[in-house]
């Protein structure tokens, strides 16, 4: 049994501020303790009021001048998809062709596919990014890849093989019944296995047969005693949504297609979603599926302003992660993707407080993932993923940050002018496996 204390001002949060306010969702401790017990927080408050329990003999890491915060979730990402990150002048059908479908087919090689796995976790958790729910390629050893490497890190992660038979290079193709087969088998391997979890993973409706559909939703359907996640791609970009019309003529709208063929549910995770008209976000409230706010992607593709306070509407609220969507999107920081919700909150006349942002990237893709209860917040009986968050590295943002006057500025300077450099630590059950200022700043626990 190994006990560790971490000391230090520390944010959470116990609710969702855009259904009962900011006041009332973040939880503030300006001189808070951490108590962590074999990988999970075993007590956590204020360190006037708890640091009775800790024995004269304990180790206590004091993170002065910074912010500890959950570890990010980042919702959706192809981890892929790295090497072609900043990929210039196209939008979402033609930059499929052009560049991500030469890029996937790279994946064939497993020697190859355990290089980008490794870069992709290390600049994740460098990132401050503990948990993301990740696609990888229609090869099957692309995903033993990633789970191999991120059960190395003991990293919680949601991943699966992408399906698609149609509309791609023949090459990167598979079958309905293969893809099936192959997500069976695959699931059977790696869902919790460890803290690694299965996603069943259609790369969107152009991409996919019905028939494959179908079988993806079956297999959702088998898998009751530990069910299974499902992601996917919805509403990204008009282009699409026309195609997706033509291609499923007997569907009301994009997320119909899903429905139909029982995608939708809890654990569902839609990425994107900008275009979503009412009809979608009733029934996405309705069967407890979520969506992935994707801003850099968005921004860097041209696909338009996913519409968060509109998603959220109280009357019928959606789950509402963040993720980077590398590499359409631009960063692997989730500060710097929080910095471009902000913009796209302002273009859509709303106001994506500091509260509401690093909400979003911690507990609010936890709710996505129905994992909230694990990961996500710094609270008793959770997983020890933790990021600590500082301007140890740039006296520029050190003297910006000495003119802000409360949290909430603090925490919004982060996100306007921070990224990976602002982490200082990352803890991943518990183990500080990333310390920047470290001889060796990544550790394998
Ligand atoms: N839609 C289908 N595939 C993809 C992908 O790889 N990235 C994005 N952004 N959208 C997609
Ligand atoms: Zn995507």
């Amino acid at each position: 049994m190994t006990v560790q204390f971490i000391r230090g001002e520390v944010i959470s949060f116990k609710d969702d501020p855009f259904l009962c306010g900011s006041e009332s969702a973040i939880v503030h401790e300006e001189d808070g303790l951490i108590c962590i017990e074999d990988g999970k927080i075993k007590a956590f408050g204020s360190y006037s009021e708890i640091k009775g329990m800790i024995p004269a003999d304990a180790s206590i890491t004091h993170y002065k001048d910074s912010i500890i915060c959950p570890g990010f979730i980042d919702g959706h990402v192809h981890y892929p998809q790295i090497q072609m990150i900043g990929a210039f002048g196209e939008h979402l059908l033609d930059w499929l062709n052009k560049y991500t479908f030469p890029t996937e087919s790279n994946f064939a090689d497993k020697s190859y596919a355990d290089d980008v796995a490794k870069r992709f976790l290390k600049k994740l958790i460098g990132a401050g990014t503990t948990t993301a729910a990740v696609y990888c390629t229609v090869h099957p050893q692309s995903v033993d890849a990633f789970f191999e490497e991120s059960s190395r890190w003991n990293t919680r992660m949601v991943a699966g093989k992408v399906l698609m038979d149609r509309n791609a290079p023949e090459w990167l193709l598979d079958t309905a019944q293969s893809a099936y087969d192959d997500s069976k088998r695959l699931a059977g391997k790696w869902h919790h296995a460890g803290r690694q979890l299965y996603c069943v993973t259609p790369r969107f409706a152009p991409s996919c047969s019905d028939e494959q559909l179908e079988l993806a939703g079956q297999l959702l359907k088998e898998q009751t005693d530990q069910p299974l996640f499902m992601q996917t791609h919805l509403d990204e970009n008009v282009d699409e949504i026309a195609w997706v019309k033509q291609l499923f003529p007997g569907s009301k709208n994009y997320l119909d297609v899903y429905d139909k063929a029982g995608l939708v549910g809890p654990r569902s995770i839609f990425g994107h979603g900008v275009h979503c008209d009412e009809d979608e976000f009733h029934v996405l409230h309705e069967k407890g599926a979520g969506i992935c706010h994707c801003p850099t992607s968005n921004n860097f593709l041209g696909s338009g302003l996913f519409k968060a306070f509109v998603a959220k509407d109280e009357k019928r609220p959606v789950r509402v992660g963040l993720g980077t969507d590398l590499g359409a999107g631009t960063s692997f920081s989730q500060l710097s993707t929080l910095n471009e919700a902000y913009k796209v909150s302002e273009l859509n006349n709303t106001k994506l407080d500091a509260v509401h942002a690093f909400y979003l990237a911690t507990r609010g893709g936890a709710e996505l993932l129905y994992l909230e209860d694990t990961i996500g917040s710094i609270a008793p009986g959770m997983e020890a993923d933790i990021t600590v968050l500082d301007c140890g590295h740039d006296e520029f943002t050190q003297w910006r940050m000495g003119y802000a006057n409360d949290l909430n500025e603090r925490l919004f300077i982060l996100m306007c002018l921070g990224n990976e450099r602002n982490v200082k630590s990352t803890y991943v059950y518990g183990r500080c496996v990333y310390d920047r200022d470290r001889a060796e700043p990544f550790q394998y626990p």
